[in-house]
C-alpha cells in the first residue's frame, strides 16, 4: 500500500504549476515517476523507497565526481539493462521494457543537468 501511495504522490508531481499535465515523455516527469522513489526527487539517492535494508544506496546523481566516471552510453546501458548488466546491484532495475529509447536518452540528459557534469567522454 505504501508503495502505491508513493507512486500516486510522485505522479501528482508530474503536473506543473498551472495544473496542466506535462507530456509523459518529458525527461523530468519520467524521472519523477520512475526513478525518484529510489534516487530521490533532487537526485541525491534518498528516495522514499530506500530503506536500511538496501544492500547498496542508489547512485547520488548530484555527485559530479561519481557521475563523471560514467559516459552517457554507460548510463543509457545501465538504465536499459539494469544494475547487473554493469556489474552493479540488481536493486537497480532494467527499464528497457518500460521506457522508450527516446525517454532513456532524455533521462541521460536530465541526469547531466542534476550532476551539472559532462561525464566520461566516449
Ligand atoms: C528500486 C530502486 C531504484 C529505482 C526505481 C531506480 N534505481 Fe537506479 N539505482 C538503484 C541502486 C540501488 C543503484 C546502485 C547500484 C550499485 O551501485 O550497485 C542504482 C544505480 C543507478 C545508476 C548508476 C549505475 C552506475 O554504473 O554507477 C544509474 C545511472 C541509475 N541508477 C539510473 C536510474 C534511472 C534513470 C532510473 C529511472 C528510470 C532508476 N535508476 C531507477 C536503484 C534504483
Amino acid at each position: 500500500m505504501k508503495k502505491i501511495t508513493t507512486i500516486a504522490a510522485l505522479a501528482g508531481l508530474s503536473f506543473n504549476l498551472l495544473g496542466a499535465p506535462v507530456m509523459a515523455s518529458e525527461p523530468q516527469a519520467v524521472y519523477e515517476f520512475y526513478c525518484a522513489q529510489c534516487h530521490g526527487l533532487t537526485g541525491k539517492g534518498d528516495g522514499p523507497n530506500v530503506t536500511k535494508d538496501f544492500p547498496v544506496s542508489p547512485r547520488n546523481f548530484v555527485d559530479a565526481a561519481e557521475m563523471n566516471k560514467l559516459s552517457n552510453a554507460d548510463i543509457k546501458n545501465v538504465v536499459l539493462d539494469g544494475g547487473p548488466s554493469a556489474g552493479k546491484s540488481p536493486m537497480m532495475p532494467p527499464w528497457g521494457k518500460t521506457l522508450t529509447e527516446e525517454e532513456v536518452d532524455g533521462l541521460v540528459e536530465y541526469l547531466r543537468v542534476l550532476c551539472a557534469c559532462e561525464g566520461k567522454q566516449g
